[in-house]
């Protein structure tokens, strides 16, 4: 398992892919988006009526499902039996449904095993909720961004295309996911042990990845003075 991968952690809204890939840019890393996985299992199975109730996830279905990569630019697509879901990962239905079907304990091991394998022969930031903790355990580099819910809704307001709902809608919806998450059995979203914790609510996108480079540099820097003495 490589453990040269930087994690980035955190809930819903709180600047995980923006940074993560502005970080793998910088770094000249590849990009991979483990939300973006969980949301194009969810997507499969919404296809084949299986409607998030996770005793209907059989062990069958997940086992037969193909799950390929595609590198575009520096980030990893995950394509579902030789199909990318594209903008469909973003629709309300597979949102509604994500936080349930990521709570299978066999899809998070078919996830977990997805991820290690990409993340094998190449340097990444691999960024989701249960990273630091589960997937990569010995990462060198880990952090957890967080924000309030409040400003996490605006942004995720902000940003999306769905005009009809308002900000207290989002709130709503992300507060529900964020409940799923942190309370499930199986990796529940948690700060991991090692992780510098980044309070994004005030902080710019420059200003977070200015935080990550050079907390990524500055123990380069110690790692080769040690090697010289
Ligand atoms: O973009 P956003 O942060 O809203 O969500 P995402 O990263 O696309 O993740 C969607 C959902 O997948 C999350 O709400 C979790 O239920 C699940 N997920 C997870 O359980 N573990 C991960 N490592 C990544 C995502």
């Amino acid at each position: 398992m490589s453990d040269d991968v930087i994690t980035i952690d955190g809930p819903a809204a709180s600047g995980k892919s923006t940074v993560a890939k502005r970080v793998a840019d910088e770094l000249d890393l590849i990009h991979i988006d483990s939300g973006s996985l969980y949301r194009a299992i969810t997507w499969q199975a919404l296809r084949n009526g299986i409607v998030a109730a996770q005793a209907t996830i059989s062990h069958d279905f997940l086992d037969a499902m193909q799950v390929s990569t595609d590198l575009k630019g520096n980030s990893i697509t995950f394509l579902v039996d030789g199909t990318d879901p594209g903008l469909d990962l973003r629709s309300q239905s597979v949102a509604a449904a994500v936080s349930d079907v990521a709570a299978v304990p066999d899809v998070r091991r078919k996830v977990t095993e997805c991820l290690r394998q990409a993340a094998q022969s190449r340097r990444a930031v691999v960024e989701g909720r249960d990273i630091g903790s589960v997937v990569f355990p010995n990462a060198r580099f880990k952090f957890y961004l967080d924000a309030t819910a409040d400003e996490r809704a605006r942004r995720r307001h902000a940003e999306s295309t769905v005009p009809s709902s308002g900000v207290q809608e989002v709130l709503h919806a992300l507060q529900t996911r964020d409940r799923k998450d942190s309370t499930r059995s199986a990796s529940p979203l948690t700060i991991p042990s090692g992780a510098v914790v980044i309070d994004t609510t005030t902080l710019s996108i420059d200003s977070v990845v200015d935080t990550i480079l050079s907390s990524v540099s500055d123990d380069a820097g110690k790692a080769e003075k040690e090697e010289i003495r």
